[in-house]
């Protein structure tokens, strides 16, 4: 091979060479780009897991008499000030000191059977708690609208068939507890309750999902006002409902799973 042929031939193993490069440096961007936009979309998830994850306790959304008449103004003052701020507290002392201190609140009840009971009650009263006040609002309760809607009713055959299902999880659930409707992996809704303070994020669930809806069924939920009458309250959560952040919560799940 004379000296010409040898400069060609390495002018383009040289160029060949480079875009090589380009590619696999262009693929390890939009890899790492792709990488922080799942974690970023999954982070963003919810925002009471976001707010949960800053070891703060959040002010509540509202002032304690805005859900009133359907939740009055003393039991929401005692519910906040008191149970979900002990929750909050008795949490932060269950992880002081261990690996779950730097945890996302996701990978921790993911992995909560792992962890003390401490952690479980107390992890969950404080996440639930919050969901629990950003899902309502003054004067909200409507209907849900858009893909939310479109979904209840494919999953449920119409809303107020979700309600009924939705209610009898929160008449049934023996004791203290919550229900819930959340979102599977296959992105499908689907109604569940739990005991205590455990959510459908925690590996311990019966059936595990994106929570996206919750309601409070612990007495101390409702008694001040409703005494015995659970079913009463559970009337009364349809009038505050904040559908809104329900949707919100819903087309951010999906993305989630999307991105999964
Ligand atoms: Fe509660």
């Amino acid at each position: 091979m004379n000296k010409s042929k040898v400069f060609i031939a390495l002018m383009i193993f040289g160029f060949v060479g480079s875009q090589y490069t380009s590619i696999a440096q262009t693929q390890d961007t939009l890899k790492g780009q792709m990488q922080m936009y799942q974690t970023n979309k999954r982070s963003n998830n919810l925002i009471a897991m976001n707010q949960t994850n800053k070891r703060e306790f959040q002010p509540l959304p509202y002032a304690y008499d805005a859900l009133e008449p359907s939740i009055d103004k003393l039991t929401v003052e005692i519910h906040y000030s008191k149970h979900h701020k002990a929750y909050f507290d008795n949490f932060i002392t269950a992880i002081k000191g261990t690996e779950m201190e730097s945890m996302d609140i996701k990978d921790i009840f993911s992995n909560i059977s792992k962890f003390p009971v401490a952690v479980r009650n107390n992890g969950g009263g404080y996440f639930n708690h919050t969901f629990y006040w950003e899902g309502m609002k003054a004067s909200g309760g409507d209907s849900p609208t858009g893909k939310l809607s479109d979904a209840i009713t494919k999953s449920f055959t119409s809303f107020d068939e979700f309600k009924k299902q939705f209610s009898d999880a929160g008449k049934t659930r023996f004791g203290s507890g919550w229900a819930w409707l959340s979102l599977d992996d296959k992105g499908k809704l689907f109604i569940s309750s739990s005991p205590n303070q455990d959510n459908p994020l925690m590996d311990v669930s019966e059936k595990k999902g994106i929570p996206l809806l919750v309601m409070d069924v612990w007495e101390h939920a409702y008694y001040l006002k409703y005494q015995n009458k659970r079913a009463d309250y559970i009337d009364a959560f349809w009038n505050i409902v904040n559908w809104e952040e329900v949707a919100r919560r819903y087309e951010n799940g999906l993305k989630s799973l999307i991105l999964k």
